[in-house]
């Protein structure tokens, strides 16, 4: 057992009760934001005359070595630490004796283990943006190869009008934009420096509260101690748009998995994105995605298990809020595995323009056209959709597409219909038409993704 406070006590921690308490096994992931924090702690502790030039350097210098020596495996972090600040200042002091007994002047392990994690969460952030970045440029890419291909678009998972593949792909661009928004919010809000917030009451001595919050990339420090050491919104914050972006992958790999499917064959996946079956030679399966979709449940858990965790802790430091911890950076990964995995899923799918076609004019999505088509020669509305509705019960029947039909055929349900209804109701015509802002039209849809280029140039990753 190693620990920092052994003073007070008069008998050693029950074992287990150590295990229990110990947080190392997990904290150890934040090692180099635990090195930055102390030296910029110990660069402010110098600055205002608490510690003197030769003690910083030395104490920078071995702080440095310890971060090479663990990045390189020199060093293991091992769990006879009670956590990762343990184990910096125990080695600290290993190395330099008395000089290392400094570092935590004026500080305390909860403002210590408050920036840790700020720093942790804020370098996340980032890298959730990056990956959420490059999704949203494959999918514009595919909106670019896709602009004509003409598909169904589906409510209640029945074929209701026609759109293109780029229509479809586009709604889930606006999706990932929106992500990338709300991970842009919880870094503006989130980047203010705990540090010098001490236990819960600030401290005596002189600190430069602005100065540490400046060298580690801050706004400024947070402007009341017992909130700085107890805040964990920006992990609630975190994990809420973390869920959704979670949510926003499940969805699409849903629909991957069923475009996929033997009765779909809208999508070919990748081999290297699908997997076969022990058993049955045949087989391909959307595995990646089926993933994608399941792993979305233990984030979703997360959120609710930090939102219940919090919901009952008094001011200020609890020790309940160490479980914030494994179930973020479990989260975190979880998000950017299935960020990256999801992009080369959907960048390597072969989309089946044929077939989403054929399945388009199959399932009757021009109706509301071929309606359209009767009110523009001066039928009431009502009257054309029961017309309609009787073609498409004869075709039903006949096992037909309204266009497969022969003028001659559809005169015997209105006379109204003549030969140019051919052209009004064929797949381009029904997608093209629709011009409105949003919609999938040819000339709408160039429209858009020219505003989605100019957002992505004009939105380079967080920095
Ligand atoms: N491992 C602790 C945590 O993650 C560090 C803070 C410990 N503070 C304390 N007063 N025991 O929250």
């Amino acid at each position: 057992m190693a620990q920092l406070w052994g003073g007070r006590f008069t008998k050693d921690t029950d074992q287990l009760a150590y295990r229990f308490n110990a947080s190392i096994s997990f904290d150890r992931k934040m090692y180099r934001e635990d090195i930055l924090g102390s030296k910029a702690h110990v660069a402010m502790l110098a600055k205002q005359g608490i510690l003197t030039e030769d003690e910083k350097t030395q104490i920078v210098q071995q702080l440095d070595m310890i971060l090479a020596d663990v990045e390189s495996g020199r060093l293991v972090i091992d769990d006879t630490y009670e956590d990762i600040h343990s184990f910096v200042e125990a080695n600290l002091i290993d190395r330099l004796g008395d000089a290392g007994k400094k570092l935590h002047t004026g500080r305390s392990r909860n403002d210590q283990v408050a920036l840790d994690m700020r720093l942790y969460t804020r370098e996340e952030i980032k890298e959730t943006d990056v990956l959420l970045k490059q999704l949203l440029e494959t999918i514009l890419r595919l909106m670019k190869e896709h602009i004509d291909t003409v598909m169904p678009g589906f409510t209640h998972l029945q074929k209701a009008q026609p759109i293109t593949l780029a229509h479809h792909l586009g709604a889930y661009f606006e999706m990932f934009r929106r992500d990338r928004q709300r991970m842009s919010d919880i870094y503006k809000r989130m980047n203010y420096c705990p540090l010098g917030s001490g236990a819960l009451a600030g401290t005596t001595y002189p600190l430069d509260r602005e100065y540490t919050a400046e060298l580690l990339g801050f706004y400024g420090p947070t402007l009341n101690s017992m909130d700085g050491v107890s805040d964990r919104d920006y992990l609630i914050e975190y994990l809420s748009a973390a869920a959704t972006v979670m949510m926003h992958l499940s969805r699409f790999s849903e629909e991957i998995i069923i475009w996929n499917s033997n009765e779909y064959r809208f999508v070919e996946l990748d081999d290297a994105y699908s997997t076969g079956s022990s058993i049955m030679p045949q087989k391909k399966n959307p595995d990646i995605a089926e993933l994608v979709r399941g792993k979305t449940g233990r984030v979703y858990g997360a959120l609710m298990a930090l939102l219940t965790t919090m919901k009952g802790i008094p001011l200020a430091y609890n020790k309940d809020m160490q479980e914030d911890k494994e179930l973020t950076f479990d989260a975190m990964d979880t998000v950017k595995g299935c960020l990256a995995l999801f992009e080369g899923m959907l960048a390597s799918v072969k989309f089946q323009p044929d077939i989403m076609r054929k399945s388009a004019s199959l399932g009757f999505t021009n109706a509301t056209d071929a309606a359209d088509y009767l009110v523009n020669r001066g039928m009431p509305f009502r009257d054309a959709h029961g017309v309609i509705g009787q073609v498409v019960l004869y075709c039903i029947e006949k096992n037909l597409a309204i266009d497969d039909m022969s003028l001659q055929e559809l005169k015997q349900f209105s006379d109204v219909f003549e030969e140019d209804v051919f052209a009004a109701i064929s797949m381009e015509t029904c997608v093209n038409k629709r011009l409105t802002v949003g919609a999938p039209g040819k000339a709408a849809m160039e429209r858009v993704i020219e505003q989605e280029e100019h957002y992505l140039k004009e939105h380079p990753p967080l920095v």
